[in-house]
């Protein structure tokens, strides 16, 4: 269920996503949500602060599977199509089956995120029995000696390469199964290994390819204009495998802003983003957000454990980030978000048909 399509060809929304600029209390229905089942992690990357925080014990047991389920069943009652579980490491969560089980109970389109390595044969013959949309595996390089450095255990690579041949194996058998697609962070350090990466997801038969732009405070880590720029150039040549692009390029100085970690670049100088409406985030704590990054600068609108969904969406919190989205004024964290861009540019054409037409 691609969300950007749903809004181009449905009336209804048309109807009320017109309305939400002007009555940012105007009903709409949360079409996708993520949930972060759980912090914990096999792993440590060197780009992720979620394990660190695991490890301190500052990590809590991870989300209560009653209170999904509830939620769950709110959020579908309410017009959600597809859920998104990740982590920490989703294979970890003990629940894990319950709320996958649950999510397809209510014909939710399930996608999830995980680093592979934990992928069984009896996993993989659970997704395809439960017919889970798509896995998303984290390949960061083309060899062990790159996504090994940068996951932070030996043997990860070849880990998460055994788990798609289970994938890939069970579907070739079965005839049908969930699509492979990789998400890969891009970074100083992987950004010049991006064809290779290219070459090893045609030979994975990988569906599809996402790339992440790092979201880190240390420059360092982030490309170069100059690689920023290169990257982009190459872009045509990994299509159609490369399912969205990873920056806004509308503007010269996008390289630019993507040195400085803004890789909204200029997208919301004159748009809003609809995620306070169309989507909404859970994180292993409890706390409900609009979206993932928007963790980082918005207060939640409630905790999953101590308030119902109709609750949170009712909520102070909420209508304040609504409304102040709705007034034309993005937070200071939307300048670095690559959330959404697909789906907010639907938005947009909808209520600005005179500029797409
Ligand atoms: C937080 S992980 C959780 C799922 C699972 N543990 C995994 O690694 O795939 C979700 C996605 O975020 C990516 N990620 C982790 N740290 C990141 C960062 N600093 N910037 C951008 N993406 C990041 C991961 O590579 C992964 O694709
Ligand atoms: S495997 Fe995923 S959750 Fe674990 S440390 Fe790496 S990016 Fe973070
Ligand atoms: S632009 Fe990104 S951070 Fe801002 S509200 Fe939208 S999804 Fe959230």
């Amino acid at each position: 269920m691609h969300i950007a399509r749903l809004i181009d060809r449905n009336g209804s929304l048309h109807e009320q996503a017109l309305r939400l600029v002007h009555d940012p209390d105007h009903p709409f229905p949360v079409l996708s949500a993520k949930f972060k089942l759980t912090w914990q992690c096999n792993l440590a990357c060197t780009m992720c602060n979620i394990w660190r925080s695991a490890r301190r014990g500052l990590g809590v047991p991870g989300l209560d599977p009653d209170r999904i389920r509830q939620a769950l069943t709110d959020l579908h009652g309410q017009g959600l199509k597809k859920v998104h579980f990740s982590g920490g490491e989703v294979l970890m969560y003990p629940h894990f089956r319950e709320v996958v089980d649950q999510a397809r109970s209510l014909d939710l389109q399930v996608n999830l995120t995980t680093n592979g390595t934990l992928l069984t044969k009896e996993l993989v013959r659970f997704f395809i029995e439960r017919r889970v949309h798509t896995v998303t595996v984290s390949l960061d390089g083309p060899d062990s000696r790159l996504h090994d450095r940068i996951r932070g255990v030996k043997g990860a690579f070849k880990a998460a390469l055994n788990g798609i041949a289970l994938l890939r194996a069970r579907r070739a058998r079965k005839g049908r199964g969930p699509k492979l697609a990789v998400n890969t962070v891009v970074s100083r350090a992987t950004i010049d290994r991006l064809d290779d990466m290219h070459r090893l997801l045609l030979s994975l038969e990988a569906d599809a390819w996402r790339i992440l732009p790092i979201d880190t405070e240390d420059p360092e880590l982030r490309p170069t204009r100059d690689q920023w720029d290169r990257m982009f150039e190459r872009i045509p040549d990994w299509q159609p495998l490369l399912s969205r692009l990873p920056l806004d390029w509308s503007s010269e100085r996008s390289g630019l802003r993507a040195e400085d970690g803004k890789y909204a670049g200029v997208f919301y100088g004159s748009r809003i983003c609809y995620a306070p409406w169309f989507n909404l985030f859970v994180d292993a704590d409890g706390k409900i957000y609009p979206c993932c990054t928007g963790k980082r600068d918005m207060t939640p609108y409630a905790n999953l454990h101590a308030r119902t969904i109709e609750e949170a969406l009712a909520s102070a919190e909420r209508r304040e980030i609504a409304y102040t989205m709705a007034s034309g004024h993005p937070f200071p964290v939307c300048d670095c978000c690559d959330d959404f861009l697909e789906e907010n540019t639907a938005f947009h054409a909808l209520t600005h048909p005179e500029e797409h037409s």
